[in-house]
C-alpha cells in the first residue's frame, strides 16, 4: 500500500460560508498534514498528530493546499478554438467552433489531444472536469481513456448533434442514441468516470433526436444531463422558432425530461421568471461561465436572483468560449460579472464554489471538494507570491483572506505548484 503525507498549509470548506467573517465554515491549518493511502485522504490534521510511519513526507511549506479544483462546463475539441475573431456565439460556432470539431472524428488526432487538454487542465489545478467531446464518439473514447489511464475523476459525453452543423459534425437521432448506448456501458461507472448525456443545444438537435435524449435520459437516472441554455439573444430566438409548441427555451428540455437534479445547463443567462421556476422545481444546475459570457458579449449571469429562487448554480471555464483553463482566472473574471450587477464574491465563497461548491452542483460532495478523510486524494498547491506583482501585493497581505483574494484576482497557472490527482503529483 502507498502512503502518502503531504505537509503545508490546509484549507477545505465544510460547507458554503456565508459572509467573509463566517470562518466556521472551513478548516484551515497552519502546519497541517493530509495523510494518503492508495489515492484516497485517509487522515486531515496537524502535521505532529499524524502517524508517519513508512510514509513518504512531502514538504509543500510554504505553500497553501487545497481540493484541486473542479471545473463543470467545457469543451475538449476547442482547445484549439480560444480566441477565435468572431462576433458572438452563433458566429462563433458556424465559422470557427464547428469547422474545427470536425477534426475529432480521427482517433489518432483524439488521442494526442486528449493528452494535451488532460496536461492543461492539470496545470491549471483543475483535477476534475465535466467536458463536451464532439459529435464522433472516438472523442469520448479518446478522452475516457486517458482519463482512466491517469486515475482522473472525468464525466464527458459524445455531443448529440443532428441538424444545423456542417458535413462531418452531424450524428441522427438513430446513431446518437445507439453511440451514447454503448459509450455508457463502456465507460460509465469506470474508475472514476462519469458519463454525461450531451444534446449540445435545441438549435443542432430535432425533435426525433430530443426524444432519443429523453429516452437516454429515462434509461440512465445515475448519468448526468448537460446542454447550453438560454447564452444569447440570437440563439433563445433561433431556439424558440425551431420548437413553436415550447412556452420558452427553458421548456423545450423540459419537455423532453432533460431537466432532473443531475442536469447542467451552461450559461444561463438571459431567462425569465417562469423559466427561473421551472429550473428551481427541476433542481437543475445552472452553469456560470464568465470568461465565455464576457468574451462572446453574451451577457452577465445573475448569481443573486438565481440563488434566491433556491438554485444551486455551478461555475466553468467553458474553454474554447471560455478563454482561460486557470478556475482562477474565472473567479476573477466572475467577480466583475458581479460587481457589474452589484453583487460581490468574497474569497471564501469564492474558494468554496470551485471546490466543494462545484462537487455539490455535481452531486459528488463526500467524494471531491475537501481535504475530509475519506476524499479522493485530488489536491492544488497553491502560491500566491508566483509573479512579482503577486509577490509585491503579497507583502500588505493580512492574512487568508488577502492571499486568497490575490489568488482570485491575480492567479492563474504561475500560481499553482503542483497538481495532485488520486494522490500522484501530474503537473
Ligand atoms: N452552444 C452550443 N454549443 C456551444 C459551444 O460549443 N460553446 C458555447 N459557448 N455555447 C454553445
Ligand atoms: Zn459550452
Amino acid at each position: 500500500m502507498e502512503r502518502k503525507i503531504i505537509r503545508a498549509r490546509l484549507l477545505s470548506f465544510l460547507r458554503e460560508p456565508l459572509s467573509p467573517e463566517d470562518r466556521d465554515s472551513f478548516r484551515y491549518i497552519e502546519d497541517g498534514g493530509l495523510l494518503i493511502e492508495d489515492g484516497i485522504i485517509r487522515a486531515f490534521d496537524e502535521f505532529t498528530n499524524l502517524d508517519a510511519a513508512g510514509a513518504e513526507v512531502i514538504d509543500h511549506r510554504p505553500y497553501l493546499v487545497m481540493p484541486g479544483f473542479i471545473d463543470t462546463h467545457l469543451h475538449f475539441p476547442q482547445t484549439q478554438v480560444i480566441a477565435s475573431w468572431a462576433a458572438q456565439l452563433l458566429d462563433w460556432l458556424n465559422d470557427y467552433t464547428f469547422p474545427e470539431e470536425t477534426r475529432y472524428s480521427d482517433p489518432a488526432f483524439c488521442a494526442v489531444m486528449a493528452r494535451a487538454f488532460l496536461d492543461l487542465l492539470a496545470a491549471h489545478g483543475t483535477t476534475t472536469a465535466v467536458a463536451y467531446a464532439s459529435v464522433h464518439a472516438a472523442s469520448a473514447e479518446a478522452l475516457f481513456a486517458e482519463a482512466l489511464a491517469r486515475n482522473m475523476r472525468l464525466i464527458t459525453g459524445k455531443v448529440m448533434m443532428d441538424r444545423n452543423a456542417p458535413d462531418g459534425l452531424r450524428d441522427t437521432a438513430q446513431t446518437g442514441y445507439d453511440d451514447t448506448k454503448r459509450l455508457i456501458a463502456r465507460w460509465h461507472g469506470k474508475g472514476r468516470l462519469g458519463y454525461a448525456i450531451t444534446p449540445r443545444f435545441a438549435i443542432t438537435s430535432t425533435p426525433a433526436q430530443m426524444e432519443a435524449a429523453q429516452a437516454l435520459a429515462a434509461e440512465h437516472p445515475d448519468c448526468h444531463i448537460q446542454t447550453h441554455l438560454s447564452e444569447n439573444h440570437a440563439e433563445i430566438a433561433l431556439s424558440c422558432e425551431l420548437y413553436p409548441d415550447a412556452v420558452d427555451y427553458t421548456d423545450i428540455y423540459a419537455r423532453y425530461g432533460l431537466l432532473r437534479e443531475n442536469s447542467l445547463l451552461g450559461h444561463a443567462i438571459h431567462l425569465s421568471d417562469r423559466e427561473i421556476g421551472a429550473l428551481a422545481e427541476a433542481g437543475a444546475k445552472p452553469v456560470f461561465c464568465p470568461t465565455s459570457n464576457l468574451y462572446l458579449g453574451s451577457g452577465l449571469f445573475d448569481d443573486a436572483k438565481l440563488r434566491g429562487a433556491g438554485l444551486v448554480n455551478a461555475i466553468a471555464t467553458d474553454i474554447g468560449g471560455g478563454t482561460s483553463y486557470s478556475m482562477l482566472t474565472t473567479l476573477a473574471e466572475g467577480y466583475k460579472v458581479l460587481q457589474l450587477q452589484g453583487q460581490r464574491m468574497h474569497p471564501y465563497r469564492a474558494f468554496h464554489w470551485i471546490t466543494r461548491g462545484n462537487a455539490v452542483a455535481l452531486g459528488l460532495e463526500g467524494r471531491i471538494g475537501t481535504l475530509e478523510a475519506g476524499s479522493e486524494a485530488d489536491l492544488v498547491v497553491l502560491n500566491a507570491e508566483a509573479t512579482p506583482a503577486m509577490a509585491l501585493r503579497m507583502a500588505r497581505a493580512r492574512g487568508l483572506m488577502d492571499e486568497l483574494f490575490t489568488l482570485q484576482v491575480m492567479g492563474d497557472d504561475r500560481a499553482v505548484v503542483q497538481t495532485y490527482v488520486a494522490g500522484v503529483g501530474r503537473k
